[in-house]
C-alpha cells in the first residue's frame, strides 16, 4: 500500500520546479457537522463527532477572503446543516460582498421565513433543498426524522422569496422506483433544477452499501423515466441524473481532478481536496488555522499528492484514457483496494475490478431473494459516530474496509 503519511519522494513523481497551479474555482464551506437529520447515505465522515471544534465567524470570514483572492468564484455553504450556525447570514453577506456566487445546501430544517428574508437581504444567490423521497414514509424513514411536511412548506417559502431552487434527491434502491413521482414533486414545487444523484459509496453510504445498492434494472428504468420527462418538461426544469459509477466500465473523473477545481473546508478547519478525503488514512490534511489557503492549495502535500498524472501507477500510467478520467476516484480506490494510488476499481482494466462486480452481483441476488441483506441500516447520529470513532481508536478501521467489500 502506498504510504500517504510522507511527502512524495519517489524519483520522477515530484518535479524539482513545480508547474504553476491553476486556482480553485469552487469553495465548499462545511460550516458544521451538526445536523437535525440522520441520513443513511450522509457523506460526512463516520467519526464526525471527533472533529467538532468549529471555526469561529472571524476564521470563516478569513477563509472566504483568502479563497476569493486565490480565484474561487462559486461558494457552497454546507454541513451537516449550515442553518445550525447562527452566523450564516453574516458569512453570506461577506461572500456576497467579495463577489462569490453563493449556494445554500440545506435540509430545510431551520429555514424559517425570517431567515429566508435575512439571507435574501445578505445576497444569497441560490438554494439547494434536499428531499429523501416523494413519499412522507420513505423521506422520514431515511432521514430518521419527521421532516417531509416541513420540507414541503420550506420549498414553497423559498420560491415566495424569489430564490432559484435546486431540489436534490439522493437515489438508491428504495426510491429509484419513485423517480417519476420525485420529478412530479419538483415540477409542482417550481424547482428550476432537479438533481437526482445516485448514491456515491463513501462515509455513511459505504457503511450502508448492502442496503442501498440498486440493481442495474432499477437504474435503467429510472434513467428511461428521466429521459421521458426531459423531453416533455425539460423547458420547465433541468433534470440532472448523476449515474452511479459501480455500473460503468470506466471510472468518473472524480472532483474533475484532485486539487484541480475543488477546495473544501471542514467545520474544524481541515482543508479537503475532496468530500471524502478525511477517510484516507495517513493523508495529513492541512488546517486553515495553521496555514494560508494559498499555501494549502499550492504547496501542501495533501493537495499535491494526486494532482495531475505523475502519481499514477499501472495500469493507469500507460493507459490512453488517463487524461480523460484521471484514474478515477482516489477514495474509491482506497475503500475497495486499500491503496488510494491504485486505479479506481470501477475501471475494468483494474486488477481489482472484481470487487465492484461482486457488490453489483450481491445487490442483484439480494433483490431476487437469493441472498439476505447483511445488516440493518446504520443511521448517521452522534451515538453511532462515537461508537465508530471509539472502535477506530482501538485499531479497527473507521467503517467497513476494503476487505469487507
Ligand atoms: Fe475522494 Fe473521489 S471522493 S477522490
Amino acid at each position: 500500500m502506498t504510504d500517504l503519511s510522507h511527502p512524495m519522494t519517489v524519483a520522477g513523481t515530484a518535479p524539482a520546479t513545480a508547474p504553476a497551479v491553476a486556482p480553485p474555482l469552487w469553495l465548499l464551506a462545511e460550516l458544521t457537522y451538526r445536523c437535525p437529520l440522520h441520513c443513511a447515505f450522509c457523506y460526512n465522515p463516520l467519526d464526525y463527532t471527533s472533529h467538532n471544534r468549529e471555526l469561529s465567524t472571524e476564521q470563516w470570514v478569513g477563509v472566504l477572503r483568502e479563497a476569493r483572492a486565490l480565484g474561487a468564484a462559486q461558494l457552497g455553504f454546507s454541513g451537516g446543516e449550515p442553518l445550525m450556525r447562527d452566523d450564516l447570514e453574516v458569512l453570506v453577506a461577506e461572500a456576497h460582498t467579495l463577489g462569490f456566487y453563493t449556494n445554500l445546501i440545506t435540509s430545510g430544517v431551520g429555514l424559517t421565513d425570517q431567515r429566508l428574508g435575512a439571507l435574501k437581504a445578505a445576497g444569497l444567490d441560490h438554494i439547494q433543498l434536499s428531499f429523501q423521497d416523494s413519499t412522507q414514509a420513505l423521506n422520514d424513514f431515511l432521514s430518521s426524522t419527521r421532516t417531509f411536511d416541513l420540507k414541503q412548506r420550506v420549498a414553497t417559502a423559498i420560491k415566495q422569496h424569489g430564490f432559484p431552487m435546486v431540489l436534490n434527491c439522493v437515489l438508491h434502491r428504495y426510491n429509484l422506483p419513485h423517480v417519476d413521482k420525485i420529478i412530479d414533486m419538483a415540477l409542482a414545487m417550481g424547482a428550476e433544477y432537479l438533481e437526482l444523484a445516485n448514491t456515491q459509496y463513501y462515509g455513511w453510504a459505504r457503511q450502508n452499501q448492502a442496503q442501498l445498492m440498486p440493481t442495474r434494472e432499477q437504474l435503467e428504468e429510472a434513467e428511461a423515466v428521466v429521459e421521458r420527462y426531459r423531453r416533455t418538461h425539460g423547458d420547465r426544469c433541468q433534470i440532472f441524473f448523476v449515474v452511479p459509477d459501480y455500473f460503468e466500465r470506466r471510472p468518473k473523473r472524480c472532483m474533475n481532478g484532485w486539487g484541480a477545481v475543488f477546495l473544501g473546508v471542514a467545520p474544524d478547519g481541515a482543508a479537503l481536496p475532496c468530500h471524502a478525503a478525511r477517510g484516507l488514512p495517513g493523508l495529513v490534511l492541512p488546517n486553515v488555522r495553521d496555514m494560508s489557503l494559498r499555501e494549502i492549495w499550492q504547496e501542501s502535500d495533501a493537495f499535491s499528492r494526486f494532482r495531475g498524472l505523475d502519481w499514477m501507477k499501472e495500469p493507469c500510467r500507460s493507459c490512453s484514457e488517463k487524461e480523460h478520467d484521471l484514474g478515477g476516484c482516489r477514495c474509491q480506490a482506497f475503500l475497495l483496494t486499500g491503496d488510494a494510488a491504485n486505479a479506481d476499481p470501477v475501471c475494468d482494466k483494474s486488477p481489482a475490478h472484481e470487487a465492484v462486480v461482486k457488490v453489483v452481483n450481491a445487490a442483484r441476488r439480494a433483490a431476487s431473494g437469493e441472498q439476505a441483506r447483511e445488516q440493518p441500516i446504520l443511521f448517521r447520529n452522534d451515538a453511532n459516530s462515537r461508537q465508530l470513532a471509539a472502535a477506530h481508536a482501538g485499531g479497527e478501521p473507521c467503517g467497513r474496509s476494503h476487505t469487507e467489500g
